[in-house]
């Protein structure tokens, strides 16, 4: 049987249903009523429903008149002549009502706690923001955020929106050389970063990384503003650099915001794809702010009293989301830490949601699958009655991985939402609504309200039918969509929608909608990966290991990870002789820490396999599928007698 055989049959015998509880129901922001409502409104009239929900949930300066543009399809607009500002939605519109309220609960790995109120988040956003400009900093210029999990890092994120900066974050996790790439791409004028960050009892050197990208490239940086956080050695060059508490504290805590289009950039996130190159993928102001916004409240079933702890980190999408934008524009509170899981044990996040009084836990199901291997007895520890929803989100979730959710932490009476969405969506688009849908472990359920989501086959025909499968594809533009591919409209064309003849936003997933009508998603049908979570491209690994000397050739595949889901397993051909034993050996793990420095630690091959040659058709193409087989240690059943050179097989399996 193939992976995704398996993974159907898997999917098909999960029988069990969960209903939301009563006790849930009865003060749910949506109940089934509700939920009914909403869709019939949406079937009725998408755009007009839209609207609608625009003119309640946003503030706007200048409302608009106007909801979708077409005209230019795949290229949409929404509320193109409304003028609003993201930050002034997200803090201002609430200082009359819950100003002395909290907004942000952080906690770093040592154990610091900072608090901030609305009030105060407002004021420090609005020093920011002023220092900003004062260093020339002005609507539409990028700004790149390499930052640790700090509250300074949100406030970064909101002091460009304030002044109509366009912030691009890259993950802490990433190193020097793909920071450098993407602020080369993004033409960034200005780096917001820290010395380092606190991370499993180290310091991650955030500035060396700085410093180094900066040495070559990254022409358009004029000036590199740094928090202090760990407090350690760090190069500093003078005229560049600039501290943090030497400039921000003594600006004005009073910044207007810069109202912008509608349609103005918000931010851009570099994701991978099937390419070499990332892709800036970018979102605008209103239409983000609005999906945002509005999926808080029926997902999460958001209220201001809530402490949201969204535990991604804010290099990723859902850290945009639903760490910053989501909770802050409806006035909850959200829940940062820094540090990592186990520290200085396995009960710490346990042990932040109960001191914080978390209310909301939105993971991803690799987390969820690590804190199962540590047993029951750490989050038993722990007083979790605060908790009354959990959130999953990244990859498929396995059964047992939700079982254990369900059970353990949820005590069997929270609802679980297992949400489905990409950077490109900006916004969850399948998932659960929990007082209304009940659930099925694995299964990301149904799209939300105003989502058209369509099942389709090899020739782009949409199955209307159910126990079906296909790839997922969204029918209509929805607002937190992507605009482009930041400085590359054919890319962003040719990528999301050619694959149908521009008829419908091809995910890139495969799904299967059950007899219920529920999804369950099965994959990339891409070669990208997904490693913990993270989306990694197949052939930005290769680039990484052929750009070392000793590497002519190399093939990267996924292979299925208990904990990460899927782990990266390369296979490398060399310049020289195939490397043996105690060489093989050293060469592997020089060539690990080689991707560690190109990439990232997260793109680390857990397995690297020497051989002559890659399997490869007489066209000279590589079978993947075979390279898939082999890494999943399974019997070779494909036909091997179209490529040119069968005998490699048992080579590349480790057997000659
Ligand atoms: C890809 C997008 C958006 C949040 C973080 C990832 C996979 C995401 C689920 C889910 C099954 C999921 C898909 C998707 N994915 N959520 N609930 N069930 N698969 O964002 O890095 O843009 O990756 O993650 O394959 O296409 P991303």
């Amino acid at each position: 049987m193939s992976d995704k055989q398996q993974t159907i049959q898997s999917v098909l015998s999960e029988k069990r249903v969960f209903a939301p509880s009563e006790q849930f129901v009865r003060s749910a922001r949506l109940n089934a009523d509700k939920l009914a409502a909403l869709h019939a409104a949406a079937a009725k009239d998408h755009v007009g429903f839209w609207t609608d929900l625009a003119r309640k949930e946003i503030s706007w300066q200048t409302p608009f008149t106007k909801t979708l543009d077409d005209s230019q399809a795949p290229n949409y607009t929404w509320f193109a002549d409304g003028k609003l500002n993201a930050s002034a939605n997200c803090l201002d519109r609430h200082l009359a009502t819950r100003g002395n309220k909290l907004a942000i609960r952080f906690e770093g790995e040592k154990g610091d706690v900072q608090l901030y109120t609305y009030q105060q988040l407002h004021a420090e956003v609005c020093k920011l923001a002023n220092a900003l400009k004062s260093l020339g900093i002005t609507k539409g210029d990028r700004v790149v955020i390499y930052m640790p999990m700090v509250a300074e890092a949100v406030m970064a994120m909101q002091a460009c929106a304030r002044i109509g900066a366009v912030h691009s974050i890259v993950f802490g996790g990433f190193s020097a050389g793909s920071l450098r790439d993407r602020i080369d791409d993004a033409g960034a004028k200005l780096l917001i970063t820290a010395d380092g960050g606190h991370r499993a009892g180290n310091i991650v050197d955030l500035k060396k990384a700085v410093d180094e990208a900066l040495s070559e490239g990254c022409k358009s940086i004029g000036n590199v503003l740094v928090l202090r956080r760990t407090g350690h050695k760090v190069g500093f060059q003078e005229g560049r650099d600039i501290w943090w508490h030497d400039l921000v504290p003594k600006q004005s805590d009073r910044c207007e915001p810069e109202w912008v289009d509608a349609e103005h950039p918000l931010f851009l996130l570099y994701t991978s794809g099937s390419t070499g190159k990332p892709k800036g993928i970018q979102h605008c102001t209103g239409g983000y702010l609005l999906g945002a916004t509005v999926s808080s409240q029926w997902v999460f079933d958001l209220r201001e009293d809530d402490v949201f702890w969204c535990t991604a980190d804010i290099g990723w999408i859902t850290g945009h989301s639903y760490v910053c934008y989501g909770p802050l524009a409806n006035g909850a509170t959200i829940m940062m830490y820094e540090g990592a899981p186990t520290v200085p044990d396995a009960g710490r996040f346990w042990k932040i949601a109960q001191e914080h009084g978390v209310t909301i836990f939105y993971t991803a199901p690799t987390a969820i699958r690590a804190l199962m291997k540590l047993g029951d007895d750490w989050p038993k520890k722990y007083d979790l009655s605060k908790l009354r929803l959990l959130g999953s989100v990244g990859e498929p979730i396995n059964p047992e991985a939700w079982m254990w959710y369900h059970t353990v932490i949820g005590q069997e009476k929270l609802p679980i939402v297992d949400t489905w969405w990409q950077t490109e969506t900006g916004a969850i688009m399948i998932s659960p609504i929990p007082g209304a849908v009940p659930t099925k472990p694995g299964s990301c359920t149904k799209p939300l309200p105003g989502i058209a989501v369509e099942v389709v086959d090899e020739s782009g025909e949409i199955i209307k039918d159910n126990d079906v499968g296909g790839y997922l594809v969204v029918t209509k533009p929805w607002p937190s969509m992507l605009r482009t591919i930041w400085g590359d409209n054919d890319r962003y064309i040719k990528t999301y929608w050619g694959q149908f003849g521009n008829k419908y936003y091809v995910a890139g997933d495969s799904t299967h909608r059950d007899a219920d009508g529920y999804y369950w998603i099965m994959g990339r049908i891409d070669d990208v990966l997904n490693v913990s979570g993270h989306r990694l491209g197949t052939m930005e690994i290769e680039s990484a290991l052929v750009s070392h000397p000793a590497v002519a050739e190399a093939a990267v595949v996924g292979r299925p990870h208990e904990v990460k889901g899927e782990s990266v397993f390369a296979f490398v051909i060399c310049r020289g002789e195939r490397p043996i034993g105690a060489e093989a050996e050293k060469l592997a793990k020089e060539l690990r820490d080689h991707v560690g420095r190109e990439i990232g630690a997260l793109a680390k091959p857990d397995d690297i396999r020497f051989a002559e040659n890659l399997p490869k058709t007489r066209s000279g193409k590589i079978m993947r599928r075979l390279l898939r087989s082999i890494a999943k240690g399974e019997a070779i059943t494909q036909d091997v007698s179209t490529l040119e050179n069968p005998a490699i097989v048992a080579q590349l399996a480790g057997k000659a």
